[in-house]
């Protein structure tokens, strides 16, 4: 995303740079210190010349960074701010011969970025003795030579510069020969040897002289060199070079062997005088490497590897001296020509990882450093990283960028980035290196749990275990470790002034919610709750969700007859007018189910009836009707066992008895309570006694029927019985608040009798009751209820007996007779 461009020479960058260090005071520090300092020594104080307090240092990440990355002499002492030596320095391997000695290097702040140009300064010291290259210089002078006449000696050398340079000779006391020192210290001294007094071989044919250099150090240092000298006769001419200078360029890297430059110098006189040969008479001992000199030819070729960024140019004077040792120098100035041979060298010099993902934009989270090593075109260099980052390059500062966000960073959709960072120079072809730095986004709790759905709802029967599972709840939190890990719980509240605890509770690590209790439809139907979750983070974020719970009906009630009432309660009789006609409305049974839906959807049947086909019963009404016009030969009493069922699967059950008289009065009904008290081994008598009683109530019922019919034709009773049953104003059976206010019967207390055909005795036969031991004391039934009650068959006449009503004394039917 980010392209920086640097350029020396484009303009914009350096208004861009002057504005720069005009805003963050972009100062040089200069210090000096002697060559072959002690390590530790304490150059200066970087921090009082900078103003900035000492403690600031280590917290901006305060470092030294060489301009190109050679090697670092200094280090900044970051508890006290002190600029120290850290490798002890050879100003003659650093600088050579080059006055100026400066080493160049970056002081880096961070927060804000800012780079602070130190330059040190070496100091030459007189560490290095002059030194002759040749340490006997040998001559050949001719007897004829005349006073004055001048020799010119080899140069001495000295690594070391200015006072401490080569700075004097000075020569063996001796009768022929004085010194002639010539040139200053900037382009070296050297000396000749000038005669002084005419030499005669005859007297001396050779001498030995020691000349010696000193240098102007304290202490002062000298080397030394033998002149021997050789007597002989005439040579006049020195060799003269054809150039005194030679500049040649020469491209960095040039293959071994290649061809320099060719010196050459003539010597006008003949034989041994007039050979020339060639030799380096000043050449430093690094050039000396990297350049030789044939003798014979002058032809000086590469034996080492030139480069460029070691050295950018050399001075070699080279000699060229006849056989009888007269000698003159050339120069030769070498320019070293720079070829793209340096790739840029990326440095990560800071780099925040990793970053949180809240990070705001523009953020700086790396600071990188890139050189080249090469000049001009070849070091400018540009740096570019892939667009489809978040990230971008700012070059604030020549040769630094800073790498800054461009936009907000989420760990859950993109947790770690690799950016390659290009850098490219401008030479042609260029060179191009990259590098590439991993950023992890470190998470923040930026995410609340999210349920998969915001409203679940959940079926359960009712009836159910306590702690049956009934549903799970999931909630997703995309952020890591403790800040996506979801906790549920239920949210406090209450369903009908219970708390849903006791209802409900949930599993906070799976989210499963369990029934804490069995549930009763019939209570209550549904509940809702909210459900929470919660992740681990600090401070946590949470979302709820809405969670219904419908209670499902089961068929766990069966139906309740509330009309007649039930079995054994109670003994009501509904009348039925002798003249009803078929399809009027006698009666109805009435009953409620607790459940509902299909289990509380109810359907009636007669299951047992004195006479079938007399009377019908509405599958779904409960109503009664007759079902066929009632004829003199029907029973009086007409007895009816109805089942009601729900619906259900399985289907429950409940069966009630109606009982019916057929008569249009009751007082028709003969009384026969009397016959309760009938002794039942007797039976004879009591036939006796029933046949009579029989044949004069048959009597007697014979009149009153027709009476009746006169009566109800004159009455047209079928009206009272038309439209609606007349339904007692309460369910309860009417007997039931007196037997209670008695004291005496419970409401488990129930005797019943059905009335039947098909029973082969006369005997009063009686659905026992609940419970018999809760009858009356003293009841007038006790005996019979003893003898004769049978458990479980349905009792009655046998067919084409006759039956009676037998009442209690509080006016309730309280039994059948049949004879
Ligand atoms: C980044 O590089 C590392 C190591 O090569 C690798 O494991 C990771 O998957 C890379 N990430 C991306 C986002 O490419
Ligand atoms: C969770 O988020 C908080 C900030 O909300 C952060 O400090 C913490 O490091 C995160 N935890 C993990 C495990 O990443
Ligand atoms: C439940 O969520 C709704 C909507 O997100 C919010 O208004 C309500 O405050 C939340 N309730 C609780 C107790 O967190």
């Amino acid at each position: 995303m980010g392209l920086g461009v640097l350029s020396a020479s484009s303009s914009t960058l350096q208004l861009a740079l002057l504005f720069f260090c005009w805003s963050l005071v972009c100062a040089d520090l200069s210090y000096t210190v002697p060559e072959e300092t002690r390590r530790q020594f304490v150059i200066g104080n970087i921090a009082k010349d900078l103003g900035i307090a000492a403690q600031r240092l280590s917290a901006r990440k305060a470092r030294i960074n060489t301009e190109d990355s050679s090697k670092r002499y200094v280090d900044i002492n970051l508890s006290s701010g002190d600029l120290t030596v850290t490798e002890t320095m050879d100003r003659e391997v650093l600088c050579g011969s080059r006055m100026n000695c400066v080493l160049n290097y970056e002081l880096v702040l961070e927060n804000p970025l800012e780079v602070h140009r130190v330059s040190v300064k070496i100091e030459d010291i007189n560490d290095n003795a002059p030194k002759f290259l040749n340490e006997r210089i040998t001559f050949e002078i001719s007897e004829s030579a005349v006073k004055g006449r001048r020799f010119q000696l080899d140069e001495a050398h000295d690594s070391d510069i200015g006072q401490n340079g080569v700075n004097g000779y000075s020569l063996e006391k001796n009768h022929h020969f004085i010194l002639s020192v010539h040139g200053n210290t900037e382009r070296g001294k050297y000396a000749e040897l000038v005669l002084d007094k005419e030499l005669d071989r005859e007297e001396q044919k050779e001498m030995d002289l020691v000349l010696t250099a000193v240098d102007g150090g304290t202490p002062q240092r000298s080397g030394t060199a033998v002149i021997h000298i050789t007597v002989l006769d005439a040579n006049d001419n020195v060799p003269v070079f054809t150039q005194s200078v030679y500049k040649v360029s020469l491209a960095e890297n040039a293959p071994l062997g290649t061809e320099v430059v060719t010196v050459r110098a003539t010597d006008a006189d003949e034989g041994a005088n007039g050979a020339v040969s060639y030799e380096f008479s000043r050449i430093s001992d690094h050039a000396a490497q990297l350049f030789s000199v044939d003798k014979v030819t002058g032809q000086i070729k590469v034996r080492g590897d030139i480069d460029y960024e070691e050295e950018k140019y050399y001075e070699i004077k080279v000699q060229a001296k006849d056989g009888s040792g007269s000698a003159s120098t050339a120069n030769i100035i070498i320019d070293i020509t720079d070829l793209n041979d340096n790739a840029p060298k990326i440095t990560l010099t800071s780099l925040k990882d990793p970053v949180p993902e809240d990070t705001a934009v523009g953020a700086e989270v790396a600071i990188i450093n890139v050189q080249d090593k090469d000049s001009g075109e070849n070091r400018q260099i540009r740096c570019s990283i892939p667009k489809n980052v978040p990230f971008k390059l700012n070059s604030t500062v020549k040769n630094y960028f800073s790498l800054v966000t461009t936009n907000t960073l989420d760990r859950e959709r993109e947790a770690d980035y690799n950016i390659t960072i290009t850098a490219t120079d401008g030479g042609s072809p260029p060179l191009s290196s990259s590098m590439t730095i991993h950023l992890s986004v470190s998470d923040v709790n930026d995410n609340p749990p999210v349920f998969d759905e915001q409203s679940y709802s959940a079926y359960v029967a009712e009836n159910n275990k306590a702690g049956t599972s009934i549903c799970s709840v999931t909630a997703r939190d995309p952020d890591w470790r403790q800040n996506g890990t979801v906790l549920y719980s239920l949210l406090p509240s209450e369903v009908n002034g219970v708390p849903v605890s006791s209802f409900l509770s949930i599993n906070a690590d799976t989210g499963v919610i369990h029934a804490v209790r069995s549930f009763d439809y019939e209570q209550f139907r549904s509940l809702k709750v909210q459900v929470v979750s919660r992740d681990n983070g600090s401070p946590p974020l949470s979302s709820n969700a809405t969670m219904s719970v419908f209670i499902t009906d089961e068929n766990d009630n069966s139906p309740q007859i509330l009309y007649p009432a039930p079995e054994g309660k109670s003994l009501m009789t509904e009348m039925v007018p002798k003249a009803a006609l078929s399809g009027s409305l006698v009666s109805k049974v009435i009953a409620v189910d607790a459940d509902s839906g299909q289990n509380a959807w109810l359907s009636y049947r007669i299951v047992k009836s004195t006479d079938p086909g007399l009377f019908s019963v509405g599958v779904h009404s409960g109503e009664i009707r007759v079902q066929r016009d009632i004829s003199e030969s029907d029973s009086m009493k007409q007895n009816l066992v109805i089942s009601v069922r729900d619906n259900g699967q399985p289907p429950l059950s409940a069966t009630c008895s109606v009982y019916l008289l057929i008569s249009d009065n009751l007082a028709e009904v003969p009384e026969l309570k009397d016959m309760t008290y009938e002794e039942k081994s007797s039976k004879l008598t009591s036939y006796l006694i029933i046949a009579l009683v029989s044949v004069s109530t048959f009597f007697l019922t014979f009149i009153i029927l027709i009476l009746a019919v006169r009566f109800c034709r004159r009455r047209k009773p079928r009206l009272l019985f038309d439209g609606a049953v007349a339904i007692p104003s309460a369910y309860l059976p009417p007997n039931y608040a007196e037997v209670e206010g008695a004291g005496t019967l419970r409401s488990s207390y129930n005797y019943d009798a059905y009335l039947t055909t098909g029973s082969h005795t006369s005997d009063f036969k009686f659905i026992r009751s609940y419970n018999d031991s809760t009858l009356p004391a003293g009841g007038t039934l006790r005996k019979n209820l003893n003898d004769s009650f049978d458990c479980t068959s349905l009792v009655g006449c046998p067919s084409g007996d006759s039956e009676f009503l037998i009442k209690r004394p509080d006016g309730l039917v309280a039994g059948l007779l049949c004879f």
